[in-house]
């Protein structure tokens, strides 16, 4: 069972997304434990206690080390992984989501304002970015992550909705292009190979689309 907390500033929006679709399902299944962490539990309730002003001087506020050193401590146990989120980690991918699907506990930090106290960067076993771009806080990036990790989970999609199937999985492609009804629609018809009944030249023209999406968009995915 994959357990995660996520320690953040905004409990309510964090956990309502936990507790919605895939993510929700995975939990009623038994496959997941999600949660949101309050910080100001960690501050006595007193949201003064949870930023400050930077040393140094300057514009901004910077959150506190007391409550993460105290929120981690309550919550780490043999095989916590604490991830901290910040623009300067390691940006998260196909790989890493599956490295984090296969874990036991994870633990993440979200920055807010002008980000973490220095130390707390201590408390972390890695830090995990989204991209070259900088978000109000680390709630979405954990909330992405968290999304990426628990849909790999065995039996948490149904055959149906397999992971399987979708880009970045076995060969590592590009997924290929998906029609629904109807038919025809504004000039634009369905290939006439899905409406065939020919499940073998229905497989083969989706791994056909596949390799020429990849090749088209992300050449970089063949190489090697
Ligand atoms: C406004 S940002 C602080 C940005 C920081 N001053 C900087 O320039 O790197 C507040 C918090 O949002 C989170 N954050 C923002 N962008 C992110 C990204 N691309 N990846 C991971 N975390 C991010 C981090 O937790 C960060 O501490």
């Amino acid at each position: 069972m994959l357990e995660v907390d996520i320690i953040t500033l905004f409990p309510g929006p964090v956990g309502a997304y936990l507790e919605s679709s895939i993510l929700g399902r995975s939990q009623a299944k038994g496959l997941t434990r999600l949660q949101a962490v309050d910080l100001l539990d960690y501050c006595g309730g007193n949201h003064h206690l949870a930023d400050d002003k930077p040393c140094g001087g300057g514009a901004g506020m910077v959150l506190k080390p007391e409550p993460f050193f105290a929120a981690v401590k309550d919550l780490r146990g043999d095989e916590t992984k604490v991830i901290l989120t910040d623009p300067g980690g390691r940006v998260l991918d196909h790989a890493l989501a599956r490295e984090l699907s296969l874990a036991e506990h994870l633990v993440f930090i979200c920055g807010r304002y002008k980000g973490v106290d220095e130390r707390v960067r201590t408390l972390a076993d890695m830090e995990l970015s989204l991209g070259d771009f900088v978000l109000s806080g680390g709630e979405l990036v954990a909330l992405v992550a968290v999304e990426a990790a628990v849909r790999l989970i065995p039996g948490v999609l149904s055959d149906a909705e397999s992971a399987l199937e979708d880009s970045f999985e076995g060969e590592g492609l590009l997924d290929c292009p998906w029609y629904t009804r109807p038919a025809e629609f504004l000039g634009m018809s369905v290939p006439e190979v899905l409406l065939s009944g020919d499940h073998e030249a229905v497989k083969r023209w989706r791994r056909e689309r596949a390799l020429e999406r990849t090749r088209r968009l992300r050449p970089d995915l063949l190489e090697g």
